[in-house]
C-alpha cells in the first residue's frame, strides 16, 4: 500500500488596507528610500490599524478567502494551526479564535511559535497529522501583526516589518506522489540573545519598567542575524537538494522567507537558481514573519503547475531555520482568485 502524503489543495491570504511606504517612514525616523531599498529591498508594507484588532482579524480573513476558493465545508476541517509570534493574547490561542470566527467549529486548534520559521515548522506538523491518518483536513495559518511589537523610533528595525496573514489547506494525497517529500528543520537556542522581545512573557511581565525600557519591542542584532540567516538558509536548502538528488533545473521555485532581498539572492545563488525562480514580494509586504511563505504561495499560485518542485527555506528568531522539499499538487490557474 502506498504511503499517504500531505498535499496543499488551496491558498488564501489577507493584507490590511493601510500602506506604510518609505516616504512616510523617512518622516518618522532618520532613513531614506534609497537606504531601505539598497540594504533590505522593501518599498511598502501593510499595517493593521484599529483599536483592539489583533492577528486573528487578519488570519480569519485569510481563512475565509481559503474557504471561499476551495469551497469546502468549514465543518469538515479537523485541525487549525496558527504560526505566529504576535498572538492576540497569551491565551487562548489565536488559532482558537480563528477557528471560531471562521466557523471551523469541529476543529481542534493550537498555536505554534517558531518566529520566522513558524510556517515552515507548521508545514511539517500539519503534514504529519495528515500522513498519520489522524486528520483529513488541516488548515495552517501564518499570521503576524508585527506593527504591534515594532519600535517606530528605531530605524534599524522599523523599516523591515509588515502585517499580513496567509492560510493553506492540507489534505491527503492517496497516490503518495505529491506533497511534502522531505524536510530539514533546526533550532539553536544560543541564537536567542540576538533576536528577541524581552518582556511580556513570564520572565518579565509587563510593568512600568518594561514599558519605559522598550522591552516590548523587537531587539535584533542585524548583522549577526544576517550572517546566520544567509549561511544556515543556504546550507540547509543545498543539503536538502543534494539528499533528494535535485539539480537547480529540477527546482521550479524557491519559496524563501522574505527578510532581506540580499538574503534571498544569496540563498538562490548557492542553490544555482536565477531570480526568476524565486518567489519575491518583500518589496511590497516587507517581513511579515510567519506570513511570508503562505503570502508567497498566494501571490504565485496562478503560476504553479501540478508536479512543480518547490523548495521552501526560512530563518528566524530562536534561532530556527530549515528547508522543505514540496511537490505541488494542482494547476494554480484553475483556482479562482
Ligand atoms: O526575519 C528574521 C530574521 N531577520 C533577518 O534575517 C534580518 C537580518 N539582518 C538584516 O537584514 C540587516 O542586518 C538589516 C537590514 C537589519 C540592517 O542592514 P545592515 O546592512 O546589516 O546595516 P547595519 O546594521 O550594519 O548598519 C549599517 C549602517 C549603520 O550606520 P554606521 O554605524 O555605519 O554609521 C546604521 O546606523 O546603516 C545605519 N542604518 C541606517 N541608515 C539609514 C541602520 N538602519 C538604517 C536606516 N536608514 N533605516
Amino acid at each position: 500500500m502506498k504511503k499517504i502524503n500531505a498535499i496543499i489543495t488551496g491558498v488564501g491570504g489577507y493584507l490590511p488596507d493601510y500602506i506604510l511606504d518609505n516616504e512616510e517612514l523617512s518622516r518618522m525616523v532618520d532613513t531614506t528610500d534609497e537606504w531601505i531599498m539598497t540594504r533590505i529591498g522593501i518599498k511598502t508594507r501593510h499595517i493593521l490599524k484599529g483599536e483592539g484588532k489583533g492577528t486573528s482579524v487578519m488570519a480569519t480573513e485569510a481563512v475565509k478567502d481559503l474557504l471561499e476558493k476551495t469551497n469546502i465545508d468549514p465543518l469538515s476541517v479537523d485541525l487549525v494551526i496558527c504560526s505566529t509570534v504576535t498572538p492576540d493574547m497569551s491565551f487562548p490561542s489565536t488559532a482558537n479564535l480563528i477557528a471560531y470566527n471562521a466557523g471551523l467549529t469541529n476543529a481542534f486548534a493550537f498555536d505554534m511559535s517558531a518566529a520566522c520559521s513558524g510556517f515552515l515548522f507548521g508545514m511539517q506538523t500539519a503534514a504529519a497529522y495528515i500522513q498519520s491518518g489522524r486528520c483529513k483536513r488541516v488548515i495552517l495559518v501564518g499570521a503576524d501583526k508585527m506593527s504591534s511589537i515594532v519600535d517606530y523610533e528605531d530605524r534599524k528595525t522599523c523599516p523591515i516589518f509588515g502585517d499580513g496573514a496567509g492560510a493553506v489547506l492540507f489534505e491527503a494525497d492517496p497516490t503518495g506522489e505529491y506533497g511534502l517529500i522531505d524536510s530539514m528543520l533546526h533550532s539553536d537556542g544560543s541564537g536567542a540573545k540576538h533576536l528577541y522581545m524581552k518582556a511580556g512573557g513570564s520572565a518579565y511581565p509587563a510593568s512600568i519598567e518594561t514599558v519605559e525600557n522598550k522591552w516590548h519591542h523587537i531587539h535584533q542584532e542585524g548583522q549577526t542575524v544576517f550572517k546566520a540567516a544567509v549561511s544556515n538558509m543556504a546550507d540547509t536548502a543545498v543539503a536538502l537538494m543534494e539528499r533528494n538528488n535535485l539539480t537547480s533545473d529540477d527546482v521550479r521555485f524557491l519559496v524563501p522567507h522574505q527578510a532581506n532581498m540580499r538574503i534571498i539572492d544569496a540563498t538562490a545563488a548557492r542553490m544555482g537558481l536565477s531570480r526568476e525562480k524565486c518567489m519575491i514580494n518583500i518589496d511590497r509586504y516587507g517581513n511579515t514573519t510567519a506570513a511570508t511563505l503562505p503570502l508567497c504561495l498566494w501571490d504565485y499560485e496562478q503560476r504553479l503547475k501540478k508536479g512543480d518542485n518547490l523548495v521552501f527555506a526560512a530563518f528566524g528568531g530562536g534561532f530556527t531555520w530549515g528547508a522543505i522539499y514540496f511537490k505541488w499538487a494542482y494547476d494554480g490557474d484553475t483556482m479562482k482568485r
